[in-house]
């Protein structure tokens, strides 16, 4: 992806002037990660910001049985590894390779340097922060007052969403979608059949279409 691409797909760099991201990308070097490697460590000294150019990567937490939790996933022009270089403190998770990544990774002292020459990407932060702070709550809400099939209806919608239509692709399992709503592969798979026969959603090979969206809605608790 060269710099013109980045620039159209990365909320972060969208209000900086084209002289402040031929800075960020000059001091930015690109590496590769196959799928299902840990990229980042939870409790890890943070010394650098990454942003996704291809593929897609999660951001998980495990417990001592080894269950993990998926904060989110992030795809293209989403970056991530920015909270322990702000904050100081070690990171907040693991952030794992869904599929071969390419990543553009921006070091510590660079990305605040940035920071300071272009104000303009604190506010494209800020807001990027705030939309994941939004999530965040409302996963939280979801998971102490939603019942599991509502929670399932939710992520289905808010998946479409992230596509930008009612066709989601299936390249997420089924055990991952449960990871990312605190319940099991079996309830997910479960959940998801009802949803058929109730001619909400229609599954084929590749995707999942809602073609019931006002009924879907209704199965997640959405007035
Ligand atoms: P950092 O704590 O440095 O390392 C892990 C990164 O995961 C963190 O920065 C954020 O970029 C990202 N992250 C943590 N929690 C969330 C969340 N709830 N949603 C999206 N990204 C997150």
């Amino acid at each position: 992806m060269n710099s013109d691409n980045l620039l159209a797909r990365v909320p972060l760099f969208e209000n900086l002037g084209r002289e402040d991201v031929d800075k960020i990308f000059k001091a930015a070097r690109r590496r590769n990660y196959p799928k299902n490697q840990v990229i980042l460590f939870e409790d890890d000294h943070g010394d650098a910001l990454y942003v996704v150019a291809t593929g897609q990567v999660k951001v998980v937490l495990t417990g001592e049985n080894g269950r993990e939790v998926i904060l989110s996933v992030l795809g293209e022009g989403d970056f991530f590894g920015e909270m322990s270089l702000i904050d100081d403190e070690p990171r907040s998770a693991h952030v794992i390779a869904m599929e071969d990544c390419e990543l553009l990774v921006l070091l510590r002292d660079d990305f605040l340097r940035c920071l300071k020459e272009a104000p303009d990407m604190s506010v494209g932060l800020l807001r990027a922060m705030s939309q994941r702070l939004r999530r965040a709550d409302d996963k939280i809400g979801n998971l102490v007052l939603l019942d599991v099939g509502a929670r399932v209806a939710r992520l289905i919608l808010q998946l479409a969403d992230d596509q930008g239509g009612d066709t989601i692709n299936r390249s997420i399992p089924h055990n991952t979608m449960a990871q990312m709503i605190g319940s099991s592969r079996e309830t997910v798979s479960r959940t998801f059949r009802d949803l058929s026969e109730k001619g909400i959603i229609e599954i084929t090979r590749e995707t999942i279409v809602i073609s019931d969206r006002e009924g879907l809605k209704q199965a997640a608790g959405i007035k």
